[in-house]
This record gives structure tokens, sequence and C-alpha cells, in this order.
């Protein structure tokens, strides 16, 4: 059949496998104005192999379940490994994917091919394919959380000792280093990785079999379809205490629940916005630092102006940043779509899904950029040294000395306040010493140790608390980290296998018919 008869309202009704079409969509719809509007073909590209996988495991399980004759079920599944060759810009017309390739299927195999749709809806059909193909991509986007803490690890690593000015307000603070730094992005993003695999376990649950929404008289088998395209819950059904062995199947129970909802959507796009917004302060940080000398990016992620020859910008992690607007506005967009929709299945949803891709390639290319920028940047460590001591940083140090020699912490603070307003050295304490306290500084502290504390490496050294910037305490850190780091990779990769393992007995299963 041509394309145009698929859509230009000629094709006789029902029962002519080559007016394939015609039969699943009927005259009625077949064309019009709105045609263009309505479709999601061109979009769908993105669940097309998904959709067949989607199919075959229905078709498998048909038959299993004495619904579709094995031969039947063989051309099928023989005309769906022939549509999958032909790919998706082969597709006849249709108004979306899964109309599409049904009627390619009936092109194939006659009216027989219609029996593929026995028991089902495009309602749940769809849901599945969108979960089914958003487990990879979220698997991706992982990968790339995984990378970009280990970038950080390792600079960390690398700078245990590297002393670096810390601000609260943009204003110089307190000298930590670098590695603290580093490390306090890798913790945040530790819990970027913990919402996605979170996100993760409740998109791995099927809907199929749900059907339009009201389940079906046909005797289905939900697990069985379920089993077959791997939604085993994980990594939550991991956390219900069941190991990788006793995973089992997890169906999303009520029909109306698992062919309309979408909260696996929001609860994804809201996790990689998150990151998102982590990823944006990282990138700020380094583009001011960039600003002021104390880092330097590499070539590969800079850019240069087309009229200022002598320009190195930092363009990678301003797009980097603003990555996050965009997927903090899909978030905005698929609340706003979701809001308020009535049971059960409404095409609003067809747009809803959108919002995924858009954010889900974006924050993974943002974080595997971002990876790449820090892992290659050179800290300038003497300017670092330097600005680590600028704008009395170390007061608060001294603060804390007089305080352990048994001052009250606000009487420090105050003596320390009055010096800063002339200088930063010895002579300024001691002269505000005998202004607060009418005494000198000598009685109440060693003045070498004032003088320690003045030192910038030596403030970050005395911070030795948990999680604090002095070294060892950064090597606990850096411990924890890198063990973290692993366990979630081991978790990555025993998703990524299960999601292979599958594949590969859903296509055992087929070979079985075809
Ligand atoms: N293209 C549709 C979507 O993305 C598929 C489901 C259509 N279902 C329907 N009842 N119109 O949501």
């Amino acid at each position: 059949m041509t394309e145009e008869s698929a859509h230009d309202g000629k094709s006789a009704d029902g029962g002519d496998g080559a007016d394939a079409a015609g039969v699943v969509r009927r005259d009625r719809f077949s064309g019009g104005p709105a045609r263009s509007f309505l479709s999601s073909l061109e979009a769908d590209e993105r669940i097309f192999a998904a959709d067949l996988e989607v199919d075959r495991a229905h078709v498998v399980m048909l038959v299993e379940c004495g619904i579709v004759e094995a031969d039947v079920a063989g051309e099928i599944l023989t005309a769906l490994d022939a549509v999958e060759v032909d790919g998706h810009d082969a597709l006849p017309d249709g108004e979306d994917v899964h109309e599409a390739i049904e009627t390619a299927v009936i092109d194939r195999v006659g009216e027989e091919g219609g029996k593929m749709h026995t028991a089902r809806s495009r309602n749940d059909e769809v849901a599945a394919c969108i979960r089914y193909r958003l487990r990879e991509d979220v698997l991706a986007a992982i990968e790339t959380t995984l990378a970009l803490r280990e970038s950080l690890l390792e600079v960390a690593d690398a700078h245990r000792e590297t002393i670096m000015p810390g601000y609260t307000h943009l204003q110089p603070a307190q000298p930590t280093t670098v590695a603290h730094w580093a490390l306090s992005y890798e913790g945040a993003i530790r819990r970027d990785t913990a919402r996605l695999l979170e996100a993760y376990g409740r998109i791995n649950e099927s809907p199929l079999g749900g059907a339009a929404f009201a389940g079906t008289p046909f005797e289905i088998d939900r697990e069985r379809t379920a089993e077959l395209l791997g939604f085993d819950g994980s990594p939550a059904n991991d956390a219900r205490g069941s190991s990788a062995e006793q995973r089992s199947a997890v169906v999303v129970e009520n029909s109306m629940d698992a062919s309309s909802s979408r909260d696996f959507l929001l609860e994804t796009v809201q996790a990689l916005s998150t990151h998102a917004t982590t990823l944006s302060g990282l990138a700020e940080d380094v583009i001011v630092f960039a600003n002021r000398g104390v880092v330097s990016l590499s070539d590969d992620y800079s850019s240069t102006s087309s009229i200022m020859p002598q320009k190195k910008n930092p363009d990678t992690l301003e797009l980097v940043r603003a990555v996050a607007g965009d997927a903090a506005g899909s978030v905005q967009g698929l609340t706003t779509t979701l809001k308020g929709l009535p049971r059960a299945y409404n095409r609003d949803l067809q747009r809803a899904t959108t919002h995924a891709w858009e954010t889900v390639d974006a924050v993974t290319e943002a974080s595997e950029v971002a990876a790449g920028a820090v892992a290659t940047a050179d800290w300038n460590e003497e300017t670092l040294a330097v600005e680590a001591g600028e704008g009395f940083s170390t007061a608060t140090g001294v603060a804390d000395l007089l305080a352990m020699a048994g001052l009250p912490f606000r009487t420090a603070h105050e003596v320390v306040a009055n010096a800063a307003e002339n200088g930063s050295d010895y002579d300024a304490i001691e002269a505000a010493a005998q202004e607060v306290l009418g005494d000198s500084l000598e009685t109440f502290v060693d003045p070498d140790e004032v003088a320690a504390a003045l030192d910038p490496a030596t403030s970050v050294a005395s911070r030795d608390s948990r999680g604090g910037p002095a070294p060892e305490s950064v090597a606990d850190q850096l411990e924890v980290g890198r063990a973290a780091c692993e366990a979630d990779r081991e978790t990555h990769a025993e998703l990524a296998t299960a999601l292979e393992d599958a594949q590969a007995a859903l296509r055992e299963e087929v070979n079985g018919y075809v």
C-alpha cells in the first residue's frame, strides 16, 4: 500500500491486508487538517526500538496464554524483525509509531497480523514503551553522574593540600582546599545519583496489560510480559530485600493507574533538574575561579571571541549553567500538563513525554561536559595560595584560638573584628586585645600560635573536624566518596546487565517462533 492511500481516505474498510492503514485507523479518522498536529510519529522515533520489543513480548505472552496461534505469532514476529531492519523512516504513515508498526505488520502478514493488538491498547503500550526507553536513558544519565564524581574525586586526591580561598556571599571567608571544594560537589552529586536510581526503580515497572485503562477479558499474563521486558522494579526492588536472583517481575497493579499515570516522568525530570541545578553551581564556581585566574580550563572546554583574539572563555560551563534553566522549565511544563488531568488516558500525555526526552538528553550532556571540564582544568596553586590569605580570611581561626584559650567566643570575635578594622597582622590584633580586653594578647595565647593561625595552610590544617578541610579529614571523605561511587557503579552495572539479559532472553523466546 502506498503512503498516500494510508491517509487519503479512499481505502476500503476492513478485511483487506493490502489496506492495512485503513484497517487500523478506519477511514473516518485517516485524514483531515489536524493530522500532523495529532501525530507523534516523528518524535516517536525515540521509542521505535522499544515498541518493537514491547510488541514482541506481548505476542510471546499471547501465544503462551493460548490467545494467538503459534504460526500467526511466528508470522507477526517475523514481520516485526523486518520492520526493525527497514527502520523507523520506512514506516507507513500513522498517527504514531504504534499504529504505524501495526500497519506495517498487517501489510506484511495480512489480516491475521491484526491479532497483535489483542488484549491491549495504545495506552498501556505507549506507557510501556516510554518506560522501556527511559530506563536506558536514565542509566546513561546515572553513568555521567558517576564519571563526574570520579573526576571530582581525582581532583580532590591531587589537591588535598592545595590551599584556596573559601567564600560566603562571594566574599573571602576562610581558607580551604581544592580537595574540600571538589568533595563538596561529589557529595551533592552522590545524592543526585541516588535520586535518579530511585526514580529508575519506579520507571522499572510494567504497565502492559492495563489495556485502554479498564483491563481485558482475555486471560493474559501481565507478569510474563513484565518479565520478558525486564521490568523488575530494581533497584527499588532490591531495597525491598530481594537479591538479584530473586528479582521478579513488577507490574503497575491497577490498570487505570498503569495506563494513565506519568508521575514516573515527573519524578525523573525532577531528579534530572535537581542534578542540573547542582551542575549549574559547579559551573558557576569554575567560571568565577577562571575569572580570578586561579583555574584555567583546557582549550577543549573553552571558546574564543570572534573579534577579541586574546579571549579564552568558559562557554561550555556557561551552557552547563543554562541547562538548569531548561530542566527547571521542563519540570514546570510537565507539572502543568499533568496537573488536573482526569483519569484515565488523555492525549495531553503525548506532549508530556517530550519533556522527558529533552531533559534527559540535555542534562546527561551537561553532566558529561562538566566532568570533562573539571578533569582537565589546571589549578594555579601559587595564585590560589596568595588569594587564600586575602581579606583577613584567617580571622575566624584567630578568634577560635582565643576562644580555645578560654575567652567566650563572642568576646574573641569582638577582638578580631576590632583588629580587622585596622589590619590583619599580629600588631593589629595586639592593639585590639589592649583595647577590648585591656591586656596584652600574650596573657591569653602564645604569640607563635597566633602567627600560625594567621597562616592559611596552618589555618586549614587546624580545622580537622569531621568533614572539614584539614588533609586528614579530607582523606576520610575521599574514602567515603570512593566507596559510595564504587557501590553505585556496581548497582549501575547490575541494572545495565539486567536490561541486556532481558533483551537476550526475549530474543531467544522470539527465535522459538520465527
Ligand atoms: N501517541 C500516543 C501518546 O503518546 C499514544 C497513545 C494514543 N492513545 C489514544 N487513545 N489516542 O500518548
